[in-house]
């Protein structure tokens, strides 16, 4: 009797302490090592599935299932693909291997073909979409943006091309005039029936994301990790966006004339409204991105001129863009994961800028050289950049 009452008591004192120990954590706002302490009574039932499928350790194998079957004898006896790929699975857990390098990548998609193409090896894809990537300087998040992504677009079973622009030299970085670019590169090689203008630090991150085009401009990147998987505001169209090449044209492409971080996404948003579309987005549990950290780059500092630019796109639109855009093709590789096109856009004085541009923008006078898009800018008022 007496040994069993001590027993009852020890029982007692130790979940007094347990009790003591559990508010005194509570109370700190230790709520994560509290509903861990919960978490080891609770271990099998926890582990059965995880609790929302989205964070970046959760969600499946991006490669899971894409194991190479034989090729098939004749492309021309495939059957189209079905109206939704058997391989989607929902979240996809994104990660960054260590030790990472393009052969590396290159291994793990044996089916991507010179340039970064690749057609479904058992059917034949619905649908084309081009992915168009402005770029320099970037080769780190390039090499886990090609890794992530090239398997995400096989999952879908998309016949499809990577497409990197690549800016020469130093000048400030000019992303939707790369954007132009790559239209017109892509385009020219292959008649897309989509293209996807995707950053390329965001990493899709949900299969049901779907790299195709819809009836009106798409915007895809609407959660990203960033902004706390929400859409920062209402006419937000930066990181991923996707068009047909008629939705394209039919805005003028993007602005050539944002130099520097900042603004064009915006642009582009007004743009889509002022070519009479509308916009469409995927739901926010789908359209969701992890973006790779990094600091602002160097040649890419914020545009001053943002703002100004901004309130006269009503203005601007129908005279910059795919109808003034002019660089120089430096080269285009066919690299095994994806098509590098490298151009000199020019900077803000034009494509060849004289060594007398360099004097105070104010004394600038437009001469009989200076390119059609200056003048039609400055003849709708725009202000030229000082710096
Ligand atoms: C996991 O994601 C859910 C929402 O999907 C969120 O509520 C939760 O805080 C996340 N957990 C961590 C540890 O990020
Ligand atoms: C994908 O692979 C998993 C095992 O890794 C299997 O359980 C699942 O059925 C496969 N799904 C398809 C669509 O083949
Ligand atoms: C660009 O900058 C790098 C170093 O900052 C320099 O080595 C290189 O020569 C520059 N290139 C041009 C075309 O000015
Ligand atoms: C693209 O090509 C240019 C010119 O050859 C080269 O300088 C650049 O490093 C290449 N970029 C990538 C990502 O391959």
């Amino acid at each position: 009797m007496v040994t069993l009452q001590s027993k009852w008591r020890y029982l007692v004192m130790l979940l007094a302490v347990q009790l003591v120990v559990m508010a005194l954590l509570s109370r700190e706002g230790n709520q994560r090592r509290v509903s861990y302490f919960f978490r080891i009574f609770r271990k099998t039932e926890h582990t059965a599935s995880p609790p929302h499928g989205h964070n970046g350790t959760s969600g499946g194998d991006v490669y899971a299932n894409l194991s190479a079957p034989a090729r098939s004898a004749a492309r021309e006896d495939l059957p189209y693909c079905p109206r939704k790929s058997p391989l989607i699975g929902g979240p996809i857990r994104v990660t960054f291997p260590s030790g990472l390098t393009l052969s590396g990548v290159e291994r793990k998609n044996p089916l991507v073909t010179r340039g970064g193409r690749y057609r479904p090896p058992d059917c034949e894809a619905k649908h084309r979409t081009a992915i168009i990537i402005p770029h320099r300087n970037r080769e780190h998040h390039l090499k886990f943006f090609l890794y992530h992504v090239h398997p995400f677009l096989q999952r879908q079973q998309l016949d499809y091309g990577i497409y990197i622009i690549h800016q020469a030299g130093n000048y400030t970085f000019n992303r939707a005039k790369l954007m132009n670019v790559g239209f017109r590169e892509a385009m020219r090689e292959e008649d897309w029936d989509c293209l996807f203008f995707h950053d390329v630090d965001l990493i899709p991150e949900d299969d049901r994301n779907s790299y195709t085009c819809e009836t009106v401009p798409k915007h895809a990147a609407i959660a990203m990790d960033k902004f706390g998987y929400k859409l920062p505001y209402k006419m937000y169209f930066g990181g991923v966006s996707a068009l047909t090449p008629l939705q394209y044209l039919r805005m003028n492409g993007f602005p050539n004339n944002y130099w520097g971080w900042g603004g064009e996404d915006d642009d582009i948003g007004i743009r889509v409204s002022l070519g009479g579309m509308s916009i469409s987005r995927p739901s926010v549990n789908i359209g969701r991105y992890k973006m790779i950290k990094h600091k602002l780059d160097t040649g890419n500092e914020r545009n001053p001129e943002r703002f100004n630019m901004l309130a006269k796109t009503r203005q601007t639109w129908k005279l910059d863009g795919m109808n003034s855009l002019d660089y120089e093709l430096i080269s285009r590789e066919y690299r095994q994961l994806y098509t590098n096109i490298t151009v000199n856009i020019g900077t803000e004085e034009g494509l060849h800028p004289t060594p007398k541009s360099a004097a105070p923008a104010d004394a600038r006078i437009p001469t009989s050289s200076s390119t059609k898009k200056e003048k039609q800018a400055n003849a709708a008022g725009k202000k030229t950049p000082d710096h």
